[in-house]
């Protein structure tokens, strides 16, 4: 298997376009930087992941650890809250990344993902240092050779080296901001100091457009399930421990929105907040982070590309007694790994928080221990788009020796299209009979029927959308009633009696 010079993220990203999974937002206005649409196949694709979580969450939650199934309901909660749900929750005060402008560039940057290298220089004039700011990535030590070798240009020549083992991060040398160049300037110092920019979208509610009518655009979809906790507690028959789960729309006003949907300014998000007794918190945490690894792992992801970064006592926010985020190995993060779900134990903070702010009682009352608490809240966190694309990430394939060498090794249940059905040629009775499979087959499974071109070339399409199985309607199905089905995955063909096709695919694609 040999490997095309293009880098693999530049060639899923072609590959999702030229399919039909995902596209630039409002490309033909030139695109809006941070936002992406999914197309046909990619929305498919999000609706079964969606699903698959949706199923194993709320329709058929995990056996806990006494071997009971646990109670986790379902909701689905605005976009839009009240405005002091915001303030309560600490996103208006504290929801900010540090950013910096370049004075020169006229570029904005989010100031932890500048990274800073000594590179030594020697030219006839004399030798010295330059700190180069880059932005973090796997280039990163190239870009900043290459940015050396210009300014060693412009002195009449010279050698150049970088001094640091590893980079330091620009809030950790602030203090010498004055000879540091920001990663597109040509001068030092030019670069801003970091100030907070509060992530969340706003907008008004109402004719009247002021503040008392501004509200946001939800940056996670967690706070509704906290704000209606209490209706859920009391309309239907659930007590802790219990889950409230929900999928939607999130928004986030990203800095540096990039790596292709992994981080954008709309996005779609898998929540699910589970309230337990206090006591029980850490047992809770350790049993979700389990349960969500052993869930990515079920999607299809290779247990070497997952990881769980236990987050540091230090580095936890101060209302968790732990969190661990689920990690993939991305290929722009490879060989090291990026954030893909978080499992954090919240404690009782949100709820507490809301309880203060809405002075609204909380609590849970339990008659059978004749006590009443605020329950605490183990939170796994996921990102639906962002688990989209680890799944196109850990599909792709690339191999010479295929017709289509880009194919999609897809796990067949989260596959957009699961059959294929062509006729070979388009005589002979052919199209009748593969018309007539289509039109059974259709009604259980996404299939598509396709009449067009060598049957090679069919094939290659359905491996470049992932589809497990296609179907021939070749000579001998008019003769001794088999069809051809071929399996994505080995692209071996075998003959099935016409009459078994259903059994057949049943038992296949149900994994
Ligand atoms: N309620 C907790 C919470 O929202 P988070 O770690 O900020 O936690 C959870 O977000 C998940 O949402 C992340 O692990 C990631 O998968 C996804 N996510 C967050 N910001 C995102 C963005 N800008 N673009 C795409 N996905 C994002």
């Amino acid at each position: 298997m040999s490997k095309p010079e293009t880098s693999l993220m530049d060639r899923l990203t072609a590959l999702c376009k030229r399919r039909g999974f995902i596209f630039q937002a409002s490309e033909i206005y030139g695109g809006l930087n941070g936002f992406w649409d999914f197309g046909p196949l990619g929305v498919q694709l999000k609706n079964n992941l969606r699903d698959a979580w949706w199923h194993d969450m709320v329709d058929c939650p995990p056996l806990g650890p006494d071997g009971k199934p646990l109670s986790i309901v379902g909701i689905d909660t605005s976009i839009i809250q009240h405005p002091k749900t915001w303030i309560a929750s600490g996103h208006v005060a504290g929801f900010a990344d540090l950013m910096v402008d370049c004075r020169e560039s006229k570029k904005r940057y989010r100031a932890d993902h500048i990274k800073v290298y000594t590179v030594g220089y020697s030219t006839p004039k004399g030798v010295g240092a330059w700190s180069l700011g880059v932005l973090e990535g796997d280039d990163a030590e190239l870009q900043v050779l290459k940015r050396a070798k210009k300014l060693v240009q412009k002195q009449g020549g010279g050698d150049v080296r970088i001094d640091s083992s590893k980079p330091d991060t620009l809030t950790d040398i602030w203090e010498r901001h004055e000879d540091i160049y920001g990663p597109d300037a040509e001068n030092p110092g030019t670069l801003t100091e970091p100030r907070a920019f509060n992530l969340m979208f706003h907008s008004y509610s109402g004719v009247f457009q002021n503040e008392d009518s501004k509200v946001y655009l939800r940056p996670e979809t967690a706070q509704g399930i906290f704000l209606q906790y209490k209706n859920v507690l009391d309309s239907t028959r659930v007590k802790p421990p219990f889950g409230i789960a929900q999928v939607g729309k999130s928004f986030r006003n990203e800095v540096t929105p990039r790596n292709f949907i992994f981080r954008s300014r709309e996005f779609e998000q898998m929540e699910m907040e589970f309230f337990c007794a206090p006591e029980d918190g850490m047992m809770w945490y350790e049993f979700w982070v389990g349960e969500r690894l052993r869930w990515w792992e079920a999607q299809g992801v290779s247990k070497d590309n997952l990881f769980r970064h236990v987050i540091a006592d230090a580095d936890l926010s101060h209302y968790s007694k732990g969190t661990s985020d689920i990690e993939y190995r991305y290929p722009f993060t490879a060989p090291g790994f990026g954030e893909l779900e978080g499992v954090a134990y919240r404690t009782d903070y949100d709820l507490k928080q809301h309880q203060e702010h809405s002075k609204t009682n909380l609590e849970y009352i339990d008659q059978e221990n004749n006590r009443r608490y605020v329950p605490h809240v183990v939170e796994p966190a996921s990102g639906l788009t962002r688990g989209v694309l680890v799944l196109l990430c850990e599909a792709y394939q690339y191999d010479e020796s295929r017709a289509s060498p880009e194919w999609l090794k897809l796990k067949p249940s989260l596959a957009p299209i699961k059959v294929g059905i062509f006729p070979l040629m388009n005589k002979d009775g052919m199209p009748e009979v593969a018309e007539k499979l289509y039109m059974d087959l259709r009604r259980t499974y996404t299939c598509q029927y396709d009449a067009k071109q060598s049957i090679g070339k069919r094939y290659a399409r359905m491996d470049e959308a992932g589809t497990p199985f296609c179907i021939t309607i070749d000579g001998d199905t008019l003769t001794n009633q088999t069809v051809t089905i071929r399996n994505r995955d080995t692209a071996q063909q075998e003959k099935v009696a016409l009459d078994k096709v259903r059994a057949y695919l049943a038992e296949r694609l149900s994994a």
